[in-house]
């Protein structure tokens, strides 16, 4: 933080001035009591762009000058994940969602999985190296791989591929040495076919027009993303997913979520792995 910063106080009108511009463009709602975590953060932003009182920076932010919306999504959002994380819902894809969906389509058919928010990248590839691994019909079909975020530093990170041993921790040895190279004693790359494999894009999930050019999706990975989000963009985003899906359709949130309580729209699917909600309808 600048010595000028230092000086800067966020009243608590400014707060919610923020708190609501945040929202509107992102559909994370801060609680009160997250004011100390954004005040730490917007005070170290309003330093490093050199303007002197929030009212200037926030002029700049309406205007977007210098790509500080972007930043200040970087800033603001949670990136955590790794690869196989919560991996019995890759079980229940391999095991039994494709299989179902499968039993209805002819060799050759397009399968479209996509994984929204993907952050830095690790759910997509999992999605691929667990398939490429345990699900041997994946020759049979062409599975394609959508991953979207809002987050353009996270997309930017996911594309380079390079990962260090934290985010490999729950990988098998042997899917490690088949699919990566190691650079250094930390870093790891993923191999260059399965990087061209995830298509990337970036997304606001909490946008309806963000989401509309994505249809016919027959499996979305949402998870860890709708915990942010308050019931009205949650309501929007599940809505949104509706809408993209194929008929019969599914949808995986991660364990701490639920879309019961947000929508009436989907058929709850028990398998031994877990919940997962399904859109009604005769598939294709
Ligand atoms: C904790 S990560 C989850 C990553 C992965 N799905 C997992 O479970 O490991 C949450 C991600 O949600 C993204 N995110 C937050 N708000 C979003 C929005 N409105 N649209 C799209 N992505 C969003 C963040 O940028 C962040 O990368």
């Amino acid at each position: 933080m600048t010595a000028g910063a230092d000086c800067i106080a966020i009243s608590e009108f400014e707060f919610q001035k923020f708190r609501d511009f945040f929202y509107r463009r992102t559909g994370i709602s801060f609680g009160d009591s997250k004011r100390y975590y954004v005040d730490k953060r917007l005070l170290e932003r309003i330093g490093k762009s050199g303007m002197e009182s929030f009212e200037r920076y926030f002029a700049r932010l309406r205007h977007d000058v210098g790509g500080e919306i972007e930043q200040l999504i970087s800033l603001f959002t949670v990136n955590e994940t790794y690869f196989y994380r919560e991996e019995h819902q890759f079980d229940c894809l391999a095991n039994h969602i494709l299989p179902e969906l499968t039993s209805h389509l002819p060799h050759g058919a397009r399968i479209r999985i996509w994984s929204l928010p993907c952050s830095t990248g690790e759910e997509p590839y999992s999605i691929a190296l667990y398939l490429l691994e345990n699900w041997p019909e994946i020759e049979d079909y062409e599975v394609e791989l959508l991953a979207s975020d809002i987050d353009t530093a996270a997309l930017a990170a996911a594309r380079t591929g390079i990962y260090t041993a934290r985010a490999l921790h729950r990988l098998p040895r042997d899917v490690v040495q088949r699919y990566f190279s190691k650079l250094d004693a930390d870093r790891f790359r993923l191999s260059n076919t399965i990087r061209q494999a995830v298509n990337f894009s970036q997304v606001n999930a909490s946008d309806p027009h963000a989401m509309q050019p994505f249809a016919e999706i027959d499996v979305i990975f949402c998870r860890n993303m709708l915990i942010y989000f308050d019931d009205r963009s949650r309501q929007g985003t599940v809505d949104a997913f509706y809408e993209s899906l194929c008929e019969g359709g599914f949808v995986c949130v991660g364990h701490s979520e639920s879309m019961s309580r947000i929508s009436s729209l989907f058929r709850v699917r028990r398998f031994p792995q877990g919940v997962v909600y399904q859109k009604p309808g005769d598939y294709r």
